[in-house]
């Protein structure tokens, strides 16, 4: 059975709190925090408050995204705000290994994410050092994007490398109806945005992913 992580980047800011009830009592496993800082991304989104106040409303895992160019300046900060996942990514300018392991010191667990063109050589150095890869089947900044089936091979070389039991996450351009691409290939962890808080009814949405 898929993991499901809806993200919240789709969601309507002016009820964040019901969005999240809505996608956790249907059954999403996590809820996907994508922050971005107009550096690393070209896009702005939110950050350290906003998932600070979240964390008081809801207990759902908080799979946080980083698109962050100096992720090892706020992992803390993202750490006593709630996140439970941390992911940066391997274009980030910080010291990847540093960066990992502080994540683990503070009892959070790490993980890795590509760009459609980086390759997946680029994360062997830290292959010890994450608990999940988050593969990016569209180029990290902004949702609503179209999937790039280019992935599927990266996909399939990374659940090879790293055995059936470790969490590789698929995340952008994923719907209902092409779902089966990234699971076939072999993600077990799947984020959707549009295709969850963008769809008219959410809580169905979830629902349906997780029958897939
Ligand atoms: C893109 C983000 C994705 C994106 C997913 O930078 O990392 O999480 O919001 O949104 P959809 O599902 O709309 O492609
Ligand atoms: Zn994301």
């Amino acid at each position: 059975m898929i993991k499901l992580s809806p993200s919240l980047l789709a969601a309507d800011f002016t009820k964040l709190e019901s969005e999240i009830k809505k996608i956790a009592d249907a059954g999403a496993d996590m809820l996907h925090l994508d922050v971005m800082d107009g550096h690393l991304v070209p896009n702005i989104s939110f950050g350290i408050p906003v998932i600070k106040s979240l964390r008081k409303v809801s207990d759902i895992i908080f799979d946080t995204h980083l698109m962050i160019s100096e992720p090892h300046k706020y992992v803390k900060a993202f750490a006593d705000a709630g996140a439970d996942i941390i992911t940066i990514h391997i274009e980030c300018e910080s010291d990847i290994e540093a960066t990992l392991k502080e994540i683990h010191a503070l009892g959070k667990k790490a993980g890795l994410a590509l760009n459609p063109d980086a390759e997946l050589s680029r994360i062997l150095p830290y292959k010890d050092l994450i608990d999940m890869v988050l593969i990016m089947s569209v180029y990290a900044g902004f949702g609503g994007q179209s999937y790039i089936p280019d992935v599927n091979s990266k996909i399939k070389e990374a659940r090879e490398l790293f055995g059936p039991d470790f969490d590789i996450e698929v995340d952008g351009g994923i719907y209902l109806d092409n779902l089966n691409i990234p699971v076939e290939a072999g993600a077990n962890v799947i984020v959707a945005g549009t295709a969850v808080f963008g769809s008219e009814n959410p809580a169905q949405a979830v629902k349906k992913f997780k029958e897939f």
